[in-house]
């Protein structure tokens, strides 16, 4: 059985620590003893340190949702993946479509993904296309994603890649938005053949995840038929019991 990955992408929520916290301890008292799951939750940076300090279990592991390229140095307002990793925390979210929006390019986020991985973080590196069209062209948009993203990136290091994709165009929608589990199956088939071209075949071995609109009500169809290895979930894991729901549903999966 291969474990699955269900990560919380807080993204700007909540808007106060006591909130944060609150969100925090419903989700660590509803979350069952789990037999093949990994939960990841990214919160904001300004409550990831004071939500590691209180928490002593080991069921959830910590990530953050963005980092810098280097590890030291004059950036002001940047954050080094080195300091992450001292902090204790294990992941972080890199290549979002949100931050994309503001002007990451494949480039910058290929320099992110090196220097966190290099950091001994994991890497949730995420894709995906802003619209389909009929010619395909999207197929082409995230084959350059990847192979962007992941230039130089060395095969010693692919243990700490996940792939996570996220059609634009299904992020923050409702869950009978999301992508069908017969879409996703298939993208999930191309990525895979990316990271072949790539790595060969220690390149199947990436675990590639989904993100958006994913719900209690779609989780069962994307990871079961979408044959996918996790779910990166935002808005639904600011909502306890349903993100506890989907965390539950991934665990009773094969
Ligand atoms: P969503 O967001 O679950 O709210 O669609 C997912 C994401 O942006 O990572």
């Amino acid at each position: 059985m291969r474990k699955k990955y269900i990560i919380a992408n807080w993204k700007m929520s909540p808007l106060s620590l006591r909130q944060a916290e609150s969100l925090f301890n419903k989700i660590k008292k509803g979350l069952p003893r789990l037999k093949n799951v990994s939960v990841i939750i990214c919160p904001p940076l300004v409550y990831l340190a004071e939500l590691m300090r209180s928490y002593s279990g080991r069921r959830i592991i910590f990530g953050a949702q963005n980092s810098f390229w280097e590890n030291v140095g004059p950036f002001t307002g940047e954050l080094s993946p080195h300091q992450l990793f001292e902090l204790g925390a294990e992941y972080v979210i890199l290549g979002h479509s949100e931050r994309r929006a503001l002007g990451e390019t494949n480039s910058l986020v290929n320099k992110k993904i090196k220097a966190a991985a290099g950091a001994g973080l994991n890497v949730v590196f995420c894709i995906g296309e802003k619209e389909r069209d009929e010619r395909g062209d999207y197929l082409g948009f995230i084959e350059k994603e990847i192979k962007e993203g992941l230039a130089g990136f060395s095969r010693e290091k692919l243990g700490r890649l996940l792939i996570a994709y996220e059609p634009i165009w299904a992020i923050g929608r409702a869950g009978d938005e999301a992508a069908s589990s017969d879409l996703l199956h298939q993208m999930k088939i191309f990525i895979l053949k990316i990271l072949k071209s790539l790595y060969g075949e220690r390149g199947m071995e990436v675990p590639i995840i989904y993100g958006g609109a994913s719900a209690p009500e779609n989780a069962r169809e994307l990871l079961s038929e979408g044959e996918v290895r996790g779910l990166l979930v935002g808005h639904q894991s600011l909502i306890p019991e349903n993100f506890i729901e989907i965390i539950k549903i991934a665990d009773s999966l094969k």
